[in-house]
């Protein structure tokens, strides 16, 4: 049993077959998907998704890219949304340097805003940093550790910081780029964090795995996501599904 903790079924390149495509995970072993809100449209559809799906659930939360969309009024919205049954998480929320689609004082107060609002619904986090590692981490030690928990999605920062947000009690998502060959960091990073701490996400359509690498991502890909997690690790595959499952849900639970 697969659980993907970061996906976007949401997005455009799934217009033509989403119904198709989701319907069949369960068979393919895809028991759980965490469909996470980018912009505003994007946390109104992952909750029609869960709603729609019963092995889809829904997080609520605005990326810094989109960051712009935000006000008051919209934020007691995505409150109301994180109170209910299927919604697992706030995300993605976080940091992003590379695009810097707003200024870094924007981005940073939205994070925090979102950061209160997943420790005031006691709800864990799904953490987007791009090209802003210490800012990120600053901030989440700061304001959220030792609070709801969460994941840093895609992680693509060095060891060393992966073993300090560890030590903060963060999980560290891996996805499609640890196939890859040039990936020599995030192969590192598998293999120096317990992997009580690692879970498995697509951040689908985008970061297929090899050898789909730079096709549409989806969550039917994930095996070779555990394949490669399995190699570095000198494990049976079966385990590190078994353990990854295990550790998404100790993080995201169910209400
Ligand atoms: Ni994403």
């Amino acid at each position: 049993m697969i659980f993907d903790t970061h996906a976007h079924y949401d997005d455009e390149a799934f217009d033509e077959d989403r119904d198709t495509l989701l319907s069949s995970m369960e068979s393919a072993g895809i028991t759980r998907i965490l469909n996470v809100g980018a912009s505003l449209g994007g946390v109104q559809a992952s909750q029609d998704l869960a709603a729609r799906y019963p092995f889809v659930y829904a997080g609520a939360g605005v990326h810094p890219d989109h960051v712009g969309e935000l006000d008051d009024d919209k934020m007691q919205w995505m409150y109301d949304l994180c109170r209910k049954e299927k919604t697992l998480a706030v995300g993605e929320i976080g940091l992003d340097y590379y695009w810097d689609k707003e200024s870094h004082e924007v981005q940073k107060k939205w994070f925090r805003a979102q950061l209160a609002m997943a420790r005031e619904t006691g709800l864990p986090v799904s953490i987007h940093s791009r090209d802003a590692a210490r800012d990120t981490f600053d901030i989440m030690k700061t304001e959220h550790a030792g609070t709801t928990g969460g994941v840093i999605h895609c992680f693509s920062s060095s060891v060393e910081m992966a073993r300090e947000y560890v030590k903060l009690g963060y999980y560290i998502g891996i996805g499609g780029v640890v196939t890859f060959k040039n990936a020599r960091v995030v192969k590192e990073v598998v293999a120096a964090v317990p992997m009580e701490r690692i879970l498995l996400e697509t951040d689908c359509p985008y970061l297929a795995p090899v050898p789909h690498r730079g096709k549409r991502n989806s969550s039917l890909y994930l095996p070779k996501v555990v394949e490669e997690i399995a190699r570095i690790r000198e494990m049976e595959p079966e385990k590190v599904e078994e353990i990854t499952f295990e550790n998404a849900v100790r993080l995201f639970g169910e209400r």
